[in-house]
């Protein structure tokens, strides 16, 4: 078995990770520098950004918490530092709402004091007689660190208080965090700013969290000897007056309409801030009825999150650039401002094609809204024409291929009489650098060749380094050279070396696809291999320009046809397929081979009742018949269902053809089986 070779050197990063944890916050004892530990982390990301499979609950893009350690005293909070439940939609809060009024027994009229979340690290800070005594992690939420010299080094964070209404004993609490612009500075560090504040804050030495741009937002309190304020509206007005930073989005409001709309404004606010912002906390105002309604076992009564989708943000597109697909096609890719979508730091969002672009008036430095779903490539959704600046200018399409400098086209689709979307470079072989590239990472893939450790990634770099031109270069690599290469060694090289080997024995189904011919995919390459049975048969047909051939295979029609022609036109491909064959094993398609229809050929016309066309082939097939899709004189059978095409009927009935019916080809596939 060939062993992934990134996932080894993953795994072994995070032992090494964890290792080095155990040394630094239990022994204090660390066996290597700080440069050298972020730079460990620095690769363990990097890796996790390259190869998104690669997943360890120990890795530093997961740890928001902090790694209870030795290095920093137990602090047992006062008031337990709890979460909030979350609403994601209309009904979560009438719900919220409804179990207030149950718990009170009462329908009484309240209003909320409503606060951006911001998606931070939260930490609480004791002031006895007006200084900062005690600044404590949140830790599992009943038992902290005590981390106050690191708190101390933030700014926002008041050491001393002076006013005379300062309590003599507060416990406030509030949110640490990083502005995204600051993040910037620091990413390659840390997967996102939520990260970077809690690493930050984690540092052993003080005046290592100095040099991170930290920020406190003070938003509740743990406990004080409250005999003045009635409503957490004011306790926030008081925060800013004692001079803590608060949000200056918070707001008094009396319904869950008034929410609904509000949360709908600022999920597109949220964009033009300088933080990340999961939701908004909704908390019922009144500190009194605070204090009736309590807690369940690990979420305030009183308080809940609304939260935000997580899969879009708005930002600025920095640049547009054009990709070139295998197939030629001119995709546009926005290179945009990172922002943080959902957990996922996103700077590149596709732009679909040229008439995307031009229907939605995509520009450079438009301000727009990037969707991202799952693993699918985010989208520019909308423009905000709003935030344009008079100077910019329409996106100017290359009508050119940026890599080759071929011509580009848009070809016409007859079936819609409509000019295709998509712009593509005319260049049909290896002549365009970005195309070859593309060709190559295709024909390595999972569903072609399939040469394990051998991914985009790897292709790139041989490419640059002129170690491969063509997908045969593959199978003449100098692995000595390789072994020698930065990032490769024995063990890599050899594993590699197996998987060029192991994939070099293929299928003709594999094989076919893996030229990368446009509108041959998996499916149509299966069909042709089932058609022609071998390599020589496939390679005498191209040899002879005999494409028509392949029209007689249901599935098969003129789009595929004319792609093949084209492929083939172009010598540099065909010398490429005679190359493959001489290095390759190309095993025929293991058709059942003796079958009862054996030499029967049939073809469909109509709908059948009862069974779909696909079954029905796939019926014919396994019993080693073929299914046709243009009748001539070598057919055995017209299938024909409900409302058949006239013509093909009469055609069948002057070729002498015999003509039946569903039922009579179960009948003959009865009589078999
Ligand atoms: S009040 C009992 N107010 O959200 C919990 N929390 O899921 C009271 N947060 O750990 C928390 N902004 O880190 C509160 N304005 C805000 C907040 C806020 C962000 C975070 C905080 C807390 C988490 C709860």
């Amino acid at each position: 078995m060939v062993k992934d070779i990134n996932k080894n050197k993953y795994d072994l990063k995070i032992k090494e990770l964890i290792r080095h944890n155990k040394l630094y916050y239990d022994r204090s004892s660390p066996s290597i520098s700080d440069s050298q530990y972020d730079k460990l982390k620095k690769e363990i990301i990097e890796l996790e950004n390259k190869f998104p499979y690669l997943v360890s609950k120990n890795s530093p893009s997961k740890n928001i918490g902090f790694i209870p350690s030795k290095n920093f005293e137990k602090f047992k909070h006062k008031i337990p530092m709890m979460s909030l439940s979350n609403a994601f939609d209309k009904e979560d809060l009438k719900n919220f709402e409804k179990k207030i009024f149950n718990f009170l027994n009462d329908r009484i009229k309240f209003n909320y004091s409503v606060e951006p979340k911001i998606d931070g690290i939260s930490a609480s800070l004791t002031y006895i007689n007006k200084k900062l005594k005690y600044g404590v992690s949140r830790g599992d939420g009943r038992t902290g660190e005590i981390i106050t010299e690191n708190l101390k080094t933030i700014k926002d964070i008041p050491l001393e208080i002076k006013n005379k209404d300062f309590p003599n004993e507060i416990e406030i609490r509030g949110e640490v965090f990083i502005k995204n612009k600051d993040f910037t500075n620091i990413k390659d560090k840390f997967a996102n700013p939520r990260n970077a504040a809690s690493g930050s804050l984690r540092q052993k030495d003080p005046s290592e969290t100095k040099k991170i741009p930290l920020n406190f937002i003070a938003y509740t309190f743990g406990y004080f000897e409250n005999d003045f304020l009635k409503y957490q509206s004011d306790f926030l007005i008081y925060l800013k007056k004692w001079g803590f930073k608060t949000n200056k989005d918070n707001k008094v409001l009396s319904s869950i309409e008034e929410l609904i709309n509000f949360h709908k404004k600022f999920e597109n606010k949220r964009y033009n801030l300088d933080y990340d912002l999961d939701g908004l906390v909704y908390k019922v105002n009144d500190l009194d009825l605070q204090k009736r309604l309590g807690f369940t076992s690990n979420a305030p009564r009183w308080a809940i999150a609304h939260k935000f989708s997580a899969d879009s943000a708005f930002t600025k597109i920095n640049n547009i650039e054009i990709q070139i697909g295998r197939t030629g096609a001119l995709t546009p890719v926005a290179k945009v401002e990172p922002v943080n979508i959902g957990g996922v730091v996103v700077s590149n969002a596709t732009l679909h094609n040229e008439d995307e672009i031009i229907r939605k008036d995509i520009r450079t430095g438009d301000i727009v809204k990037i969707e991202r779903a799952g693993d699918v490539i985010p989208h520019v959704v909308e423009v905000d024409k709003s935030k344009r600046n008079n100077s910019s200018k329409s996106f100017k399409f290359p009508t050119k291929c940026p890599s080759c400098g071929s011509n580009t086209i848009k070809e016409f689709n007859r079936a819609t009489k409509k000019y295709d979307a998509v712009r593509r470079c005319t260049n049909e072989g290896f002549g365009c650098e970005r195309i070859s590239i593309e060709k190559i990472k295709h024909f390595i893939s999972k569903e072609a060749l399939n040469i394990d450790g051998f991914g985009k990634k790897v292709v790139e770099k041989f490419w640059n380094l002129k170690l491969i031109k063509k997908p045969q270069d593959i199978f003449k690599l100098d692995f000595n050279l390789i072994k020698n290469l930065e990032g490769w060694g024995e063990l890599s090289v050899k594993n590699l070396k197996n998987s060029i080997q192991k994939s070099s024995n293929t299928s003709l189904q594999r094989f076919i696809y893996s030229l990368g011919i446009r509108h041959i995919g998996i499916e149509n390459a299966k069909l042709i291999s089932e058609n022609v049975k071998n390599i020589s048969t496939f390679i005498e047909i191209i040899k002879k320009k005999e494409f028509e051939k392949f029209i007689n295979i249901d599935g098969i029609g003129e789009t595929q046809i004319n792609s093949l022609k084209a492929f083939f036109s172009e010598q540099s491909n065909f010398r490429i397929l005679i190359e493959l064959q001489n290095i390759l094993k190309i095993q025929s398609p293991n058709l059942i081979k003796n079958g009862i229809l054996k030499n029967k050929t049939f073809m469909f016309t109509g709908k059948l009742d009862g069974i779909s066309r696909a079954e029905a082939k796939s019926l014919i097939e396994n019993n080693s018949g073929t299914t046709v899709s243009n009748i001539s004189k070598s057919l055995d059978y017209l299938v024909i269902g409900e409302k058949p095409t006239k013509r093909k009927v009469d055609q069948a009935k002057v070729l002498k053809i015999e003509i039946i019916s569903k039922n009579d080809l179960l009948k003959l596939l009865n009589s078999v089986n």
